[in-house]
């Protein structure tokens, strides 16, 4: 079955996701926070992430540091109600796993039992490694995330990339091994370079995705937003733009008030 068979909503499970790793089949992502986006997107992805990105794009905050765990929770419901067959990812977000193993395997049951997502996501590697474990354990699937991780911007100092120098990249090793071993199913690499990527994925027998970590990932994920081009002004070097949403809804907004102030909307057969 192809991504895009809409003829065959079959689940897309944590094994489904493992085997294209061994096919060699790249794996689709790409974030969701609403109904509507996630039935549009649903037969054509593999994975929906339900991303703290939503504190940015959503919401209009600078980082992604605020988002709340009932946010989490709410936009997970709203995008599990519009996908049939893409396994559903919710981001943990800032401090629901980092304070205690206890704290993190409650707030990811919650983001299962009442976000119905399929698995969380979690920023970090071997600080974060004994949590993984505990999750996976009492069968919570987890996506790691290492590279560009957005929670600890203020650490970071920037969204900038990561694994520049040799230290960095044996320290990104350490994590996603980390990781690994900790029990995760996949995991986000982000902002690295292209070689280092490459390597983590052939060292990994779990699939890597990556998100400006370039080509030889074992999937690529976007913020929808980003892929659509929401946001024209913002065009980093690992987006590419599939369409001009921005000024498509612009021009569509800009034809309706016209119309209204004409009065040529509504017509006759726009009412009752
Ligand atoms: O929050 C998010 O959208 C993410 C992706 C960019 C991987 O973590």
């Amino acid at each position: 079955m192809s991504t895009t068979d809409t003829n065959c909503p079959r689940p897309i499970t944590i094994d489904t996701l493992k085997s294209r790793k061994s096919e060699g089949t790249k794996i689709v992502a790409l974030t969701a926070y609403d109904y509507t986006f996630a039935r549009l997107f649903d037969s054509k992805v593999d994975i929906l992430l339900v991303g703290d990105s939503l504190g940015m794009v959503v919401q209009g905050n600078p980082n992604t540091l605020s988002v709340t765990l009932d946010e989490m929770i709410y936009h997970s419901q709203a995008v599990a109600r519009g996908a049939l067959k893409s396994h559903i990812v919710a981001d943990m977000p800032f401090l629901s796993y980092q304070v205690s193993a206890e704290k993190a395997l409650e707030n990811a049951g919650a983001l299962l039992a009442r976000g119905k997502a399929h698995a969380v996501k979690v920023e970090g590697g071997v600080a974060i490694a004994a949590t993984v474990r505990r999750m996976v354990e009492i069968g919570i699937p987890v996506m790691g995330h290492i590279g560009l991780t957005p929670q600890s911007i203020h650490q970071l100092g920037g969204f900038k990339i990561q694994g520049k120098s040799q230290e960095q990249q044996d320290s990104l090793f350490k994590d996603a091994l980390a990781i690994e071993a900790a029990g995760a199913y996949a995991i986000v690499l982000e902002s690295l370079p292209s070689f280092f990527a490459k390597q983590i994925t052939s060292q990994l027998k779990i699939p890597t995705i990556g998100i400006g970590a370039g080509p030889d990932c074992d999937g690529q994920i976007l913020v929808s937003y980003d892929l659509l081009g929401m946001n024209p002004e913002f065009r980093p070097r690992f987006i590419k733009n599939y369409a001009p949403l921005a000024s498509v809804i612009q021009q569509a907004v800009s034809e309706y008030a016209q119309e209204v102030q004409s009065g040529a909307f509504p017509k006759p057969e726009n009412s009752f």
